[in-house]
């Protein structure tokens, strides 16, 4: 039996990936941009152990085993990195012929699930990432973000740390719809990302739904389309110069537009609670009250929970402030303190 266990981080977009053009290929209607976050507290963690006795592929997550004869990103992630190690085999006739040995996936988050907190693109980045190590494939992290982004859109981000666009490409067969990083996690230390967990349930639309239906009934996302190209472009030079009040700005604005697509759509898609626009709230007066200064910058994905980026300096405060007007409830952890800086490791 062969077997390999990996982790991968959970990345955030401060440009959001919003809309499918081609939904068997996961191609996106735009590019984007996110800042993978530290696995030390937020991560996916995968085994895959192959063997030739096994059955059939099988997954167990957080500890549940999960029919997967539907899951078809899963699937996808399986039959491109098989071709891949099945060619390997083709050309090297000593090696294991893991590509036909059924396999056994574990994999656990050590942070809610489906709550909006990226967990599939954590997951699937980790599956990836295994399973190339598992077959031994020399291909490069990029290659692999073209798989993993057949697992789930996000989930190609996630095999870089730092800051990483996914440039949308224009291929019908998707061959340059890849992640590329546009600065390493050591680029800019200062930054932080604070993840406040408002409610740790299962989202109500999900994103493949939400984003569906955003394309066949929001006029507004016409409009979205045109606007991303620019604030893509303005992003990357706020991130290469660490502009922190150009970066905060681009953030909040885009978190802010993907969340009226989603209520432009009919029926209206609501991810956000009073507790996110609570704190959506606080971070603008806290901004105003600094002078117009922006000292924080919120962002959400398809669920209530908000990210706040600030400098290390700011961010005790923030802290207290939140936890003062929010306070965490009894029974669970409402925030998590995380660094914005990453690599994918495998053990
Ligand atoms: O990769 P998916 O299908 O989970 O979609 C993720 C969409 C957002 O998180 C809302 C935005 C993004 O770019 O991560």
């Amino acid at each position: 039996m062969t077997s390999v266990t990996c982790t991968a981080p959970v990345n955030i977009a401060v440009i959001k990936y919003w809309g499918k053009r081609d939904t068997q290929l996961i191609l996106p209607t735009n590019d984007s941009l996110s800042v993978t976050l530290s696995q030390d507290i937020l991560h996916s963690k995968t085994s895959i152990s192959a063997n030739k006795e096994y059955a059939h592929d099988r997954l167990w997550l957080n500890g549940k085993e999960e029919d997967i004869t539907k899951n078809k990103r899963m699937h996808n992630c399986f039959r491109e990195t098989r071709a891949l190690r099945r060619r390997m085999e083709d050309e090297d006739s000593s090696l294991v012929p893991l590509s036909t040995y059924p396999l056994h996936v574990c994999s656990e988050n050590n942070f809610p699930t489906a709550a909006g907190l990226a967990s599939s693109a954590s997951g699937l980045a980790a599956l990836v990432f295994t399973l190339a190590k598992l077959f031994n494939l020399p291909n490069s992290m990029t290659d692999l973000s073209r798989i993993a982004r057949q697992g789930s859109g996000s989930a190609c981000r996630s095999l870089f740390g730092g800051f990483v666009a996914w440039e949308m490409g224009s291929e019908a067969d998707g061959s340059d719809s890849r992640a590329v990083q546009i600065a390493p996690d050591t680029h800019w230390p200062e930054l932080e990302a604070l993840v406040c967990v408002v409610s740790d349930a299962k989202k109500g639309t999900s994103s493949t739904s939400g984003m569906q239906q955003t394309i066949e009934s929001s006029p507004l996302m016409k409009e979205r389309l045109q606007i991303v190209p620019g604030r893509m472009e303005a992003m990357k030079k706020a991130i290469l110069n660490k502009d922190f009040q150009a970066f905060a700005e681009l953030t909040m604005r885009d978190s802010n537009q993907f969340h009226s697509v989603c209520l432009d759509t009919f029926p209206p898609i609501f991810y956000l609670n009073d507790t996110s626009r609570g704190i959506i709230q606080l971070i603008h007066e806290y901004n105003a009250a600094n002078g117009g200064v922006y000292k924080a910058a919120y962002t959400y994905d398809a669920g209530p929970n908000a990210v706040i980026y600030a400098s290390k300096e700011d961010m005790k405060e923030i802290i207290q402030l939140i936890a003062h007007y929010f306070p965490p409830s009894e029974e669970k952890k409402s925030t998590y303190f995380t660094d914005p800086y990453n690599v994918l490791q495998s053990k």
